[in-house]
C-alpha cells in the first residue's frame, strides 16, 4: 500500500514543525498495524510552488506547464492509495497547500466541466485530514471549519474521498496544543503538546482510515 503524507507547514525557523512530527506519528501508527506500507512524507516547505494562473494548458497535459515541483508532488499523489494532509491553521490554510489544491482542482475541473462522468487521476483514492494550530482544545471546532472543511471541499472536487472520524468530525480530526509559553527571549510563542494524547488520537483515526480503505 502506497501512502503519502503531506506536511503543509511552511515555517523555516524550526527544524521539525508540528505538521512534520504529526506525519512521523502517522507513519509509526500505520507501521504498527501493517508493516507492508510504503510511506513518503512530502514537506511542502522544501518546494517552491506557484499559484494557478488559469492558462488552461493543463487541459491537454493534465500537468502544470510552469511548475515542475507541483508536477512531481502530483505524480507522487497519483501513485498513492492513501493521502494524508496534515495542515496547521495559518490564514486559514498555508499558501503552498492552497497552491497544490488549486492546481489539482483546475486539472480535474476543466475536464469535469465538459463531461460530468469524467474520472480524475485521483478518483478512488482516499484521504485523511489532520489539522492543528496554536490553540488548545477550545480552538479545535474553528480549525475544523477553517482547515479540515476547506481542504475536504477541495478534495471533493478532485474526487478524493475524505475519511470521516465520527458524526461530528466528518472531515478528519484536529489536534490541540497543551500549553503556550511566551518568553522574552523568543519572538515566537513556544507550543507544548501532550504527545501521548496526540498519538492516541492519530491511532484512532488511522484505524478508521484503514477500515475505510479495506471496505472502499
Ligand atoms: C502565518 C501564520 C498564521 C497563523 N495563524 C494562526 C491562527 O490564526 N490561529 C492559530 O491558532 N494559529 C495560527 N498560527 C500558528 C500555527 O498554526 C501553529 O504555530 C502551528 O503549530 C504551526 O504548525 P507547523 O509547525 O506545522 O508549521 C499561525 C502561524 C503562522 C505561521
Amino acid at each position: 500500500m502506497n501512502v503519502t503524507c503531506i506536511s503543509s507547514s511552511n515555517i523555516l525557523h524550526q527544524k521539525e514543525g508540528t505538521s512534520y512530527r504529526i506525519c512521523k506519528m502517522i507513519s509509526d501508527s500505520l507501521r504498527s498495524v501493517n508493516a507492508d506500507i510504503d510511506l513518503s512524507i512530502i514537506e511542502l516547505k522544501n518546494y517552491d510552488l506557484s499559484p494557478c494562473i488559469g492558462c488552461g494548458k493543463c487541459y491537454e497535459t493534465k500537468r502544470c506547464s510552469i511548475d515542475d515541483n507541483f508536477n512531481n508532488i502530483y505524480n507522487k499523489l497519483v501513485d498513492s492509495d492513501i493521502v494524508f494532509i496534515v495542515s496547521p491553521h495559518y490564514a486559514p490554510i498555508p499558501a503552498k497547500l492552497c497552491m497544490l489544491l488549486e492546481k489539482m482542482e483546475q486539472i480535474t475541473f476543466l475536464h469535469w466541466g465538459k463531461d460530468n462522468a469524467y474520472k480524475s487521476e485521483m478518483f478512488g483514492k482516499i484521504a485523511g485530514i489532520i489539522s492543528h494550530g496554536g490553540g488548545a482544545k477550545w480552538a479545535l471546532k474553528s480549525y475544523k471549519l477553517m482547515v479540515n472543511d476547506t481542504i475536504a471541499n477541495a478534495l471533493d472536487t478532485i474526487q478524493i474521498k475524505v475519511v470521516p472520524y465520527n458524526e461530528d468530525w466528518k472531515t478528519g480530526i484536529s489536534l490541540p496544543v497543551k500549553n503556550i509559553i511566551i518568553s522574552d527571549n523568543n519572538i515566537f510563542p513556544i507550543q507544548e503538546y501532550d504527545f501521548n494524547y496526540l498519538y492516541s488520537e492519530i491511532q484512532n483515526y488511522i484505524e478508521k482510515v484503514i477500515e475505510f480503505y479495506n471496505n472502499y
